[in-house]
């Protein structure tokens, strides 16, 4: 029998949850101040979802989705990315006759079946937002100022960098592709068997292909950006624009290509240097067709994602110690009757919000207040049998280890 996590999943334990909810809670607090509000969608949907989103020749749709049969025969993917569940959910519920703009952010667990590593897992969280109805270039730049001030918020920003670039759209992109074709043609024999076949079905992926032959080839292409038609050119110009009023520090990399087909227009990528290989810590763009493409009426939109795991490696980096749990108060007590009365003192101190824990099965006293110790306590409560007689406790400053004596029944109202 296998009980451990199968490989690339990974616990996340207490200690460390403090981190994680610091980031969610920062993150939660960001895009409340932007409009945006949280949806909730299932971690699975039909695998013809995530087909027709993803599109079918990229490597997650290839190669990495975790895809069952399930007992009515239908096939089902666990969601290997949260954009395409949000625009199924968009469509399915009518969201765009009840608002022309819908600004939906989410999180949760995400699967790819890659190779795993350091900042590399098969099952990782997002965060993301998706924002749908606009095609205003201030949407995009609204969005990506909002992942800044979120990246900001946590204390991250100085360790980034934010590329941007454009992708083109369905008037532009077709002469591109040709292009590309043209180009890497004559250089068919030395490119990848994958990418020898993308040649044929979408040549944009040999520009994302890993291997190093590929790259090297791939690095002389023509670049989408210096083939954008007048449209695509005004747009990404007016969003550059936007995200500098709004003082967000980018540069451009014609070189950004994105794992996924859906993307139109704007793309964009947070990166660190400090994580290896694994540096992308978040990324999005524009997807105008998707919407359509999953049933929905033509809706524009933009969105990103970030790795949750990613940022909390770097926030551990950058801020390293602090994220526990504590405890204000610890109930210690020695002797007869006495575990009643500490018992009754916890409930009382929480009943006012104290943040408060009690010993359990009366150890020594000296073990008790080495686990006060431990649980970070600022100050203990120690019932004793003679203190209790005389309705007293003793209250001990932990830190300076000072004691005095308090009336039990005025306990719980201290200030502490
Ligand atoms: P993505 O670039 O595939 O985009 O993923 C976004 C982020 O998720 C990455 O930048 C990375 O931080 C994290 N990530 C991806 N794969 C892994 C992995 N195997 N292990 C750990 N972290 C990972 C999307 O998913 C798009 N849905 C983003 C988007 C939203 N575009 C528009 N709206």
């Amino acid at each position: 029998m296998e009980t451990r996590t199968p490989r690339g999943f990974h616990d996340v334990l207490p200690d460390e949850v403090r981190r994680w909810q610091f980031i969610e809670d920062n993150a939660r607090r960001i895009f409340d101040l932007y409009g945006f509000s949280e949806i909730r969608i299932p971690v699975l949907e039909f695998t013809e979802v995530f087909a027709r989103s993803l599109g079918t020749t990229t490597d997650i749709v290839e190669k990495e989705m975790y895809t069952f049969t399930d007992r009515d025969g239908s096939s089902i993917t666990l969601r290997p990315e949260g954009t395409a569940g949000v625009v199924r959910a968009f469509v399915e519920n009518s969201m765009h006759a009840k608002s022309p703009v819908s600004k939906l952010w989410y999180s949760g667990m995400m699967f790819r079946h890659e190779r795993p590593q350091k900042g590399r897992y098969r099952g990782f969280y997002q965060i993301g937002a998706e924002l749908l109805g606009p095609e205003d270039p201030a949407s995009d730049a609204d969005l990506i100022a909002m992942v800044w001030k979120f990246l900001e918020s946590i204390g991250l920003s100085d360790r980034l960098t934010l590329e941007i670039s454009s992708l083109g759209d369905q008037r532009c992109r077709p002469q591109y592709k040709e292009k590309l074709v043209a180009y890497f043609k004559p250089e068919a024999d030395r490119l990848c068997p994958d990418c020898r076949r993308r040649l044929g079905t979408n040549p944009l992926r040999i520009l994302d292909c890993k291997e190093e032959g590929c790259r090297k080839i791939a690095a002389g292409a023509p670049k989408m950006m210096d083939n954008l038609c007048g449209e695509c050119a005004a747009h990404f110009g007016a969003v550059r624009e936007y995200l500098g009023s709004a003082g967000v520090p980018y540069t451009i990399n014609p070189k950004i290509v994105r794992g996924l087909d859906y993307y139109t227009r704007t793309v964009f990528e947070v990166t660190t240097n400090e994580l290896g290989s694994q540096n992308a810590v978040a990324a999005g763009g524009r997807y105008d067709g998707l919407v359509e493409e999953l049933g929905g009426p033509g809706t524009p939109a933009v969105g990103f994602a970030t790795g949750m795991e990613r940022l909390v490696l770097l926030h551990e980096k950058a801020h390293p110690g602090g994220f526990r749990r504590e405890i204000k108060v610890f109930i210690a007590y020695v002797g007869e009757g006495t575990e009643t009365a500490a018992f009754r003192l916890t409930a009382a101190l929480r009943e006012r919000g104290v943040p408060a824990e009690m010993e359990y099965g009366g150890k020594s006293l000296k073990s008790q207040l080495k686990r006060a110790d431990k649980s970070g306590a600022v100050y203990t409560f120690i019932i004793g049998e003679d203190e209790l007689s005389r309705g007293k406790v003793k209250l001990r400053r932990m830190e300076t280890s000072s004691e005095e004596e308090v009336d039990i029944e005025a306990a719980p109202a201290l200030s502490f």
